[in-house]
Order: C-alpha cells, then sequence, then structure tokens
C-alpha cells in the first residue's frame, strides 16, 4: 500500500523567546485533534524544554538514541491526545551543538519513523547555529514566528535574508504570535515584506496570527500551555485555524540540492 510522506516543518525565529516551542506543541496538539499522526522534535539541543511545557520529565532524551542506547520510539513522550514528543538533551554540553555524524545519525533515526507519522514538527533553538541550518535544510518546510516586538521584526528579516542566501531557501510560512489587535499580523507581514525588499523569488506566506494571551501570561503553571484543554478561548482557535491552514496546502517546495530530506526522501526513494 502505498503511505503518504509525511511533512517535515521546522519551527525556526531570528530572535529567541518569541513562542517557537509554545506554538509548535499546540500546532502538534491541533494536528493531532484533526487525526493526524504528530511528532515533534525539540532540537533545542542545550536547553530543551518542550517536554516541560507538555507537563512531563523524560526518561530519554534524542542524545540516548545519538549515543546508540535506545531508539527514537523508545523516547516518545505522548500527551493524553496522541502528540509524541522526542525530548532533546538538556545540559548536555557535549552535545549542545551537533556534529556532521549526530545530524547524519539524528536522520537515520528519524527516518525510522517512516509510515508511523503524518507530520514531524522541528522546534529549533532559533537563530542560525549550524544545527538548525542542518536541521532547516533537511526538513523542506519552514514556518518563522515573528511578534510584534521592532527586534524580533529586524531579526525575523535578516534570519529570512539569510537563509535564503545560506540555505537557498524561496518559501517562508511566517506565524505572526503574541499580537495585540485584530488585523496586526498582516501590518507585521506588510512591514516583514517591506524590510526584505523586492525579491521575485521569495515567497512570503502568512499561515496564522495567534494573540497575545494574557491568561497565559499570568500563570506560573508552565504545564498550561497545553492549550488543547482551553478550546473556548481566542487563542485556541487561532491555533485551531492555523493547523487546518497548514493541514490544507504545503509551505512551497522543499530547497534544491538540499541534504536528504528526511522522510519524504526515504519514502520517494522507496524506503517503506
Ligand atoms: N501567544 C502568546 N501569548 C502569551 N504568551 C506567550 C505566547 N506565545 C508564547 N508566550 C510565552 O512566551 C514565552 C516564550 O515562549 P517560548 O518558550 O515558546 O519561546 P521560544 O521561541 O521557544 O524561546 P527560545 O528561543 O528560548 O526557545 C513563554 O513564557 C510562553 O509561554
Ligand atoms: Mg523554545
Amino acid at each position: 500500500m502505498e503511505s503518504k510522506p509525511a511533512r517535515v516543518i521546522a519551527i525556526a525565529s531570528g530572535k529567541g523567546g518569541v513562542g517557537k516551542s509554545f506554538l509548535t506543541l499546540n500546532l502538534g496538539e491541533a494536528l493531532t485533534r484533526m487525526g493526524k499522526r504528530v511528532a515533534i522534535l525539540d532540537a533545542d539541543f542545550g536547553l530543551a524544554n518542550i517536554e516541560l511545557l507538555a507537563g512531563s520529565e523524560p526518561d530519554r532524551t534524542i542524545s540516548d538514541v545519538l549515543l546508540g542506547t535506545c531508539s527514537i520510539q523508545e523516547t516518545f513522550i505522548e500527551t493524553p491526545d496522541g502528540l509524541r514528543i522526542i525530548p532533546g538533551c538538556r545540559s548536555n554540553p557535549d552535545i549542545a551543538e551537533l556534529s556532521v555524524q549526530h545530524i547524519s545519525g539524528l536522520i537515520h533515526a528519524v527516518d525510522e519513523l517512516a509510515g508511523e507519522i503524518d507530520y514531524l514538527l522541528i522546534d529549533t533553538s532559533g537563530g542560525l547555529s549550524p544545527t538548525d541550518l542542518h536541521l532547516i535544510r533537511a526538513a523542506g518546510e519552514v514556518l518563522v514566528v515573528v511578534t510584534p516586538d521592532p527586534m524580533a521584526q529586524a531579526d525575523a528579516a535578516d534570519y529570512i535574508s539569510a537563509l535564503r542566501s545560506s540555505c537557498g531557501i524561496q518559501h517562508f510560512g511566517v506565524l505572526t504570535n503574541m499580537t495585540r489587535r485584530q488585523r496586526e499580523g498582516h501590518t507585521l507581514m506588510e512591514a516583514l515584506q517591506e524590510r526584505l525588499g523586492f525579491d521575485q523569488d521569495l515567497v512570503l506566506r502568512h499561515c496564522g496570527q495567534v494573540p497575545y494571551d494574557q491568561e497565559m501570561a499570568r500563570q506560573s503553571d508552565c504545564s498550561q500551555t497545553l492549550f488543547s484543554d482551553r478550546e473556548d478561548s481566542r487563542t485556541a482557535r487561532s491555533l485551531q485555524m492555523l493547523a487546518e491552514t497548514l493541514n490544507r496546502r504545503r509551505i512551497g517546495y522543499p530547497a534544491p540540492g538540499g541534504m536528504a530530506f528526511f522522510l519524504e526522501q526515504t519514502v520517494s526513494a522507496g524506503g517503506i
């Protein structure tokens, strides 16, 4: 039976703290609730935290997979809805930046999931570290998070330009987060386009706007960041819309000449 290749989406940003982990987790949860099989790779090697946002402490992490002591499936943390999280490694200075061998081991390990998942979401560490660049190149689809903070906007434009020149990526999804007014996402998109100037090959697509959630900002309990329990909130509805938008259409096409495209490459090569 022919199975559909998984989509691999890297959630990235120029500036840190713009909500990548929060959005990755909740986008994953929303897609899972739509019946999709979703895994999240916490690729913030060094300060991984997505599993903590989901309310769990992992027994095993991706570093155990890279050291060959367990399979990728054995690291899974599962939310009650069935979203699978592959925990990143915390406080392991030896593995904060991955070597080329690590990256290739990681891609091999993730390829084991071909046929088991529809989506792999990669929560990157943000910025242009070699690890992030490798993973983004391999992912095929990139979603850049930007907020109304002027620094975040300037960094997003620089970041997109850098990925465009260093990885040859031409299509970017943009997610506007922490907005405070109704059409602020569109205004931010216009400002971003303007900063980037005219480039007929560069395609930015606004995939969704997520409002600033005051209740969440007030909470100290980070397990409250899972929005599936608050379906009636404006934030939950916008996360649901984001999942539907992404599920309808891919963000452009993979960059030409990149490295192995994780599962898609395996599948198109008849790997499953
Ligand atoms: N829409 C939102 N409304 C209110 N608070 C938010 C929103 N999005 C994210 N946050 C909060 O902003 C903070 C930063 O979010 P998060 O850790 O997801 O960012 P990040 O981009 O992953 O950061 P880092 O670059 O450090 O990995 C968290 O406290 C999170 O709860
Ligand atoms: Mg993060």
